[in-house]
């Protein structure tokens, strides 16, 4: 019986946490990772915070953690792999690193996600518009050769011409029809840690 208990427990908090958003599990990760929570030391936002004052040797001191949430993906991810003073070493898998930085950026990462689908949308018009200017001149070329056609030649010709033409038009643009990709969390990292390099 018990170790029945023992096998389906792990499946159930498996099963428990997938019905959790990202946000709320980054949240969850940051105030309960495998050790004590980070918000003790650097905050609830990860904004640095006063731990406590003392006086050593006569000189008002004080202990807390630095903010955390100005920093790039790499410095984020190579503090957590290695063994800083004053903090608990963690042991994070990548994948938890970049829960809590997630946590810790969503405010950027959403304005990165926000001016990439912005920049993508004006790309796609920008596509849009040159596509129907060739295609504007295409019809009118092809209008130009027709009329002159038209003179020598029989109808038979001019119905020919009309279903090209129509095929033309009706071809659809090549760049719209790639589907919406889902977010890519690692990219969204790389923009805006980019974003906040070029400050
Ligand atoms: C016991 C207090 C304490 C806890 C808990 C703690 N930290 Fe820290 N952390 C510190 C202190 C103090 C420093 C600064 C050490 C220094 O400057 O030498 C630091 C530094 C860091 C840095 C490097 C900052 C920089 O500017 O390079 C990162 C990143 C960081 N902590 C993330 C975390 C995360 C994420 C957690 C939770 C998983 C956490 N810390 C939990 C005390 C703590």
């Amino acid at each position: 019986m018990k170790y029945i208990l023992f096998l389906t427990l792990p499946l159930f908090l498996y099963a428990k946490t997938s019905f959790i958003t990202q946000e709320e599990y980054a949240a969850q990760l940051y105030k309960n990772p495998r050790g004590i929570g980070c918000q003790h030391c650097h905050g609830d936002q990860g904004k640095g915070k006063i731990v406590a004052n003392y006086t050593h040797k006569k000189i008002q001191k004080s202990f807390g953690g630095p903010a955390i949430d100005k920093l790039d993906y790499a410095a984020f991810y190579k503090a957590l792999n290695s063994r800083i003073d004053s903090m608990p070493r963690y042991f994070l898998t990548p994948k938890e690193i970049s829960a809590l930085y997630f946590y810790l950026n969503q405010e950027e990462l959403k304005k990165a996600q926000e001016l990439k689908e912005a920049q993508e949308k004006k790309k796609a018009q920008e596509a849009e518009k040159v596509k129907k200017a060739q295609e504007a001149k295409k019809v009118s070329e092809t209008k130009e050769v027709n009329e002159t056609k038209e003179i020598k030649e029989v109808h038979e010709t001019k119905e020919v011409n009309e279903t090209q033409e129509t095929k033309e038009v009706v071809e659809e643009p090549k760049e719209n029809t790639k589907p919406a990709e889902a977010i890519d969390i690692n990219a969204l990292f790389r923009e805006a840690t980019e974003a906040k390099n070029a400050k």
